[in-house]
């Protein structure tokens, strides 16, 4: 039986991580009578033992009960590989004294300690949550929504000023090697064209695009929504390799402004902005709330009922569970090319890629 639990954010944070540990916290100490231990960073709070006991009381903060709507974790996070420090992190999970293990994590981390975990006999549970929406068998992970709305607001402010100039601006979204947030922003947002990873794009079939929105249009405005991890038209990546030696993906929106700024031969002006952290900050917006609370509440449970090796998913409607392991088999979850998203997107005008 499960007494003392673990929970431990890790990898980028996203809107809804609070709301994720507020649940599994409630649920766990007023439903089964457990001592909910929060590590802090990550793994890292294993080697340095760094943890705090989390009751529903502490979080309450006489009823404002800041953890539902506060963006980032309480518990920080880790994105980073923190070194050979395997013995101490074994070492760190055996002093703690923990029965379970709740991580909140998106593919990569969830990977990581679903290793550790059958390595070191660890009872573990995930809850997948990244705005890049990517990990395998569930439809979404905790602070997707939130980016989604994060971006649209931003897609209707680029909209005003560039149909104000008749410029076409572009907006750079992040979602690493997955499409799933510029698709769905862009639709939402009302795009003329939007460009995912998973779809290579020529220069001229974008070119064609924009012109053809002047068509409909009285003014010479487009919206380009570019995933981060799109490929320039020659399919590399526009990537970098930062001072830790991590290699990062961001540039293509400018690629994707000189390109349309060559193809017209100067006719088009186009501006660039990149969004960033900004996706990544905030409140989490009601779904996610909601998505988080079920989440937590549905980890806790598979916890009770000792089934670990999991991780909870969503599967349209119906919150379940999955096998850790097949998520990690699986590895990140890419957009669909043939799907339905893409084919509506199509249907509506948008140029999506290809066609070249
Ligand atoms: O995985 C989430 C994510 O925000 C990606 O979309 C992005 O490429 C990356 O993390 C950025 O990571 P960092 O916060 O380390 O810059």
């Amino acid at each position: 039986m499960v007494k003392r639990l673990g929970i431990l954010t890790s990898g980028g944070d996203c809107p809804g991580l609070n709301a994720a540990i507020r649940a599994v916290v409630r649920r766990a100490t007023t439903g089964f009578g457990m001592e909910v231990v929060g590590i802090e960073d990550g793994v890292a709070g294993f080697v340095e033992g760094r943890s705090r006991q989390l009751t529903p009381e502490r979080f309450d903060l006489g009823g404002l009960d800041p953890m539902l709507s506060t963006g980032g974790t309480i518990l920080g996070s880790l994105n980073k590989s923190i070194g050979e420090v395997e013995d101490q992190i074994a070492a760190g999970y055996r002093s703690m004294g923990l029965d379970a293990l709740v991580a909140i994590g998106g593919d990569g981390s969830l990977a990581i300690l679903d290793e550790k975990a059958r390595r070191w006999g660890w009872n573990l549970v995930g809850i997948p949550k990244t705005i890049d929406n990517d990990v395998a068998l569930t439809d979404r992970c905790i602070g997707f929504d939130s980016a989604v709305h994060t971006v649209v607001e931003a897609l209707k402010k680029l909209r005003t000023t560039g149909v104000s100039h008749d410029r076409v601006m572009i907006l750079e979204t992040m979602g690493r090697d997955a499409g799933h947030l510029a698709l769905h922003s862009g639709i939402a947002g009302g795009a003329d064209a939007i460009l995912i990873p998973e779809i290579p794009w020529s220069a001229d079939a974008l070119y064609r695009a924009v012109e053809a929105t002047r068509g409909r249009r009285t003014n010479a405005f487009a919206l380009v929504v570019v995933a981060e991890g799109a490929g320039a038209p020659g399919g590399e990546q526009v990537a970098f390799t930062d001072s830790a030696g991590r290699r990062r993906l961001g540039g293509i929106g400018e690629t994707v402004a000189r390109t349309l700024e060559t193809e017209s031969g100067g006719r088009i002006e186009a501006r660039t902005t990149v969004l960033g952290h900004l996706q990544r900050g905030g409140s989490p917006s009601p779904i996610d709330s909601i998505l988080a609370t079920s989440f937590g509440v549905g980890a806790v449970d598979l916890v009770a009922a000792g089934r670990f090796g999991r991780m909870v998913a969503i599967r349209g409607t119906r919150i379940g569970s999955v096998p850790l392991e097949e998520v990690t088999v699986l590895g990140a979850r890419p957009v669909d090319p043939a799907g339905q998203l893409v084919a509506d997107a199509r249907a509506m005008g948008v140029y999506a890629g290809d066609e070249s």
